[in-house]
């Protein structure tokens, strides 16, 4: 999980504080796509941060073992694009599969898990998720064929080719190390994701699982995005009672922790967030 980068577009709101420790309503960002990944399974994190943000983060999220799986730090020194993420945690990765999520991506809505799933289970190759936006010029694009079959992708383009916006979350091979040592750095000094998906793209090796309009994928880059995707949360919990991506009660959904875990960290918030927790467990 990427959780570095300046935050530019959001100071000072992100001068003293990393934006993906920014809340979305009552939860730090991070969160969100946090609890994606343990709704696909994923129990064996790292969360790749820059230097003087990794404490925050481990304060925040220690060593994993409270919600029942494993997560490790590392720093990457200098904001350099998103696939040095796997260069950065090439001993972490060990020659596995990996997915990357970018800490700052909210994914809502039903049968994400079934589509995650799905994904996590490919033994080869790459798989991307689109997104149908207005305007898709901030993000890469993919341009998809019929029978769903990506065509091309390219990053913010000026003139997109599709309105799919490929969104921050990925999973890949065990070729991706390789894939990502081998590249050059962008216009704007970067290792780019996109590139990495155009050579699995080249070698009739990428992916695209297509999320509808009945997923909710949100940006928070800008404060408009940040508030929007703050109000969205606060409405739909609101109005169901349930919370989203509420990290302690996936784990316990999941079976990663029991309920005496829960009652312990229902006891360390003694608020709002603790007694939706004691409440789960009726
Ligand atoms: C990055 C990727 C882009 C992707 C986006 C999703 O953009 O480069 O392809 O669509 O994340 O959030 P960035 O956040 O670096 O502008």
């Amino acid at each position: 999980m990427l959780a570095g980068g300046s935050g530019m577009r959001l100071h000072p709101m992100t001068r003293a504080v990393s934006k993906q420790l920014l809340p979305v309503y009552d939860k730090p960002m991070i969160y969100y796509p946090l609890s994606l990944l343990l709704l696909a399974g994923i129990r064996d994190i790292l969360v790749v941060t820059t230097p003087h943000d990794a404490e925050s983060f481990v304060r925040l999220l220690g060593d994993g073992s409270q919600l029942g799986v494993s997560i490790r730090y590392a720093v990457q020194p200098s904001p350099r694009g998103l696939a040095d993420a796997f260069l950065v945690g090439e001993r972490f990765i060990d020659g596995d599969d990996v997915a990357l999520i970018l800490g700052d991506n909210l994914f809502y809505g039903q049968g994400l898990e079934a589509m995650l799933r799905v994904a996590a289970g490919e033994p080869d190759g790459a798989t991307i998720f689109t997104y149908p936006v207005r305007d898709p010029t901030a993000y890469g694009v993919a341009e998809i064929d019929a029978e769903g079959r990506v065509r091309s992708i390219e990053e913010k383009p000026a003139k997109p080719r599709s309105t799919f916006a490929v969104t921050g979350l990925y999973f890949y091979d065990r070729q991706v190390v390789d894939i990502a040592r081998s590249l050059t750095p962008s216009g704007r000094g970067e290792l780019e994701i996109t590139d990495v998906n155009r050579r699995y793209l080249a070698q009739g090796q990428l992916r695209a699982q297509q999320f509808g309009r009945g997923v909710a994928w949100l940006d928070t880059g800008t404060p408009d995005a940040l508030l929007q995707a703050g109000h969205f949360v606060e409405a739909v919990q609101n109005r169901q009672g349930w919370k989203i991506a509420c990290l302690e009660e996936v784990a316990w959904r999941k079976g990663y922790i029991d309920d005496a875990q829960v009652r312990a960290l229902a006891a360390a918030s003694p608020n709002e967030y603790g007694s939706y927790l004691l409440a789960l467990l009726g």
